[in-house]
């Protein structure tokens, strides 16, 4: 009897741990289940094996990948243990996104199982593995810092570690609209990709034709294939792609196409429709002549169409503000470009050019202006300036006691003329080859002009020259007889233009597609 009441608690006990064993089981699959998102994606566990999950590939919908690759192999070829990373449903979420983006590039044939291939700027490898599993195996990605084994690292992203023409695909991913040295980041991907290679970006922007041709203009030797729009990762922002595509000899088209453009003394520049089409928008001109323009003018600013509110103004090599006669600090930089041009989050380069040696001093503290204390002209000479007391002058300048510079000439055609003020010499400088060595097409240059009568010289030469299609965006003040707040029924006797004359030299620079507007 002893002995069989034993065996009955032995099999009790054994039942119990059976039974305890079973119920860890059971939870620790829910467990899985619910944290992983599968039951076959943890590796060391798996109670149910379902073909085609986890890291495996199914080849359904692809196609040309046709079910070979069905593991993950690593740069070096060794198919290493899955890191636990990976199987994270953040991680599957991310590369499965990339993996249906790929497919379809695959499809189209962009991308070739065979092709070496390269993501720029991917800090996880995302793009990399979803490269992998479709069966393209000699992916790499680089980054900032390195993420073995898909990633390698490329420290800025400047100068990637590869050499010129290694690759046949380059994946940028949302990179460009991350860098802050654009112009470098596109010569770096352009570098080190092949000839006929073929090159995938895709971006928040160029939802709109100005900032889709910015973005073109970053790889000028590359035909664009395809512009589509595409759901987003998260689903609820819709990106574009768009393919690029190496020419065969597009460095050297490039280079000869540089060079053609400097050689010319003067180029005529054609402004593309899409610049033409924004100027539609742009705030009607004045056509009369304003009875009270201290009142007309300064409210007029209120109804400026800004260039970067009516469109995004991303893929710029470089953002530059020029501001010609530029006075004190505070008259427009610090007052009005500061605090409200809209800049869309962007630096500006800021270059003052104020020939009056008053203004200097305060510019040697401001440490992001380049100042050029010089007379914005069209040759490079020797030029003659009256400081003038003006009574009409503006209210900053008042401050300065009523200085403002008068209209500036060569020295030779003053002698015997009359002056009212103190005359000094100046150097002034061939301000349009200036500002074509400065900046380049691709830059988004803005410029305010207050040049006391001298626009009539400039802007004639700018188009002469071509320099005119480098400018963006213009903020121009046109000086003439206007009507006097002292004085009622007199006209300034200061300038000899009519606000006729202005008229036309504002509708002529609208006219060849500069985005001007009537400053005051
Ligand atoms: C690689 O390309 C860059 C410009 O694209 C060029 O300056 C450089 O000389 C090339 N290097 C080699 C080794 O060909
Ligand atoms: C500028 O940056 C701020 C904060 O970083 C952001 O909230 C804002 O949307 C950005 N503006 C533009 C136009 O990108
Ligand atoms: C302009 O002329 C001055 C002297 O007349 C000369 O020293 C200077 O180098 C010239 N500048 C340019 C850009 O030609």
């Amino acid at each position: 009897m002893e002995s069989a009441a034993k065996s009955s608690s032995v099999k009790n006990v054994v039942v119990r741990v059976l039974l305890f064993g079973v119920f860890v089981l059971i939870v620790r699959f829910v467990y899985v289940v619910t944290v992983y998102g599968g039951p076959c994606n943890s590796g060391d566990f798996c109670l149910l094996p379902f073909p085609g999950e986890g890291l495996s590939v199914t080849s359904a919908g692809g196609g040309a990948s046709a079910g070979s690759a069905a593991f993950v192999r690593v740069a070096d070829g060794s198919t290493g243990a899955t890191p636990a990373l990976w199987t994270t449903r953040e991680w599957r979420k991310a590369v499965d996104y990339y993996s249906a983006v790929f497919q379809d590039l695959l499809v189209d044939g962009f991308v070739s199982p065979t092709a070496k291939s390269l993501c720029v700027d991917t800090p996880t490898g995302h793009e990399v593995l979803a490269l992998k599993e479709i069966g393209v195996l000699d992916a790499v990605g680089v980054a900032k810092k390195k993420a073995p084994p898909l990633v390698v690292a490329g420290g800025d992203l400047l100068h990637l570690p590869f050499r010129n023409g290694t690759f046949d695909f380059v994946f940028a991913g949302r990179s460009l609209d991350r860098s802050k040295r654009l112009a470098h980041l596109a010569s770096e991907i352009v570098r080190t990709l092949k000839p006929d290679g073929f090159l995938a970006v895709l971006t928040a922007s160029a939802g709109n034709a100005y900032s889709l041709h910015s973005l073109i203009d970053l790889f000028p030797s590359f035909w664009k294939l395809r512009f589509r729009k595409l759901d987003g990762p998260d689903s609820s922002s819709a990106i574009h792609e768009i393919v690029f595509q190496k020419q065969l000899d597009g460095d050297i088209l490039a280079v000869d196409g540089k060079e053609a453009e400097d050689s010319s003394p003067s180029s005529s520049c054609s402004i593309p429709e899409h610049k033409l089409r924004l100027l539609e928008s742009a705030e009607p001109l004045i056509k009369e002549e304003p009875l009270k323009p201290w009142i007309a003018l300064k409210r007029n600013i209120k109804n400026i169409k800004y260039l970067p509110s009516m469109v995004d103004i991303s893929f710029k090599p470089r953002y530059v503000y020029v501001d010609v006669g530029a006075r004190s600090y505070g008259s427009s930089i610090g007052s009005w470009f500061r605090k409200q041009y809209p800049k869309q989050n962007h630096t500006f380069d800021i270059y003052a050019i104020e020939a009056d040696p008053a203004f200097h001093d305060e510019y040697a503290a401001k440490k992001n202006v380049n100042l050029l204390p010089f007379a914005a002209w069209v040759r490079n000479e020797t030029l003659a300036f009256e400081i003038n007391h003006d009574p009409e002058q503006h209210d900053v300048e008042k401050e300065k006691g009523g200085r403002g510079m008068g209209r500036i000439r060569p020295v030779s055609r003053l002698s015997g003329g009359v002056s009212s003020g103190e005359v000094h010499s100046i150097h002034g400088f061939d301000f349009a080859k200036w500002l074509k060595r400065t900046v380049s097409e691709s830059d988004f240059v803005v410029m305010k002009m207050d040049v006391e009568g001298t626009e009539f010289d400039l802007v004639p030469r700018l188009f002469e020259t071509g320099a005119i299609c480098l400018i963006d965006e213009l903020f121009l003040e046109c000086h003439y007889n206007r009507w006097q707040r002292c004085c009622p029924g007199e006209r300034t006797p200061k300038y000899r233009k009519t606000y006729g004359e202005c008229l036309k030299l504002f509708t002529s620079l609208r006219k060849s597609g500069v985005l001007v507007h009537q400053w005051w």
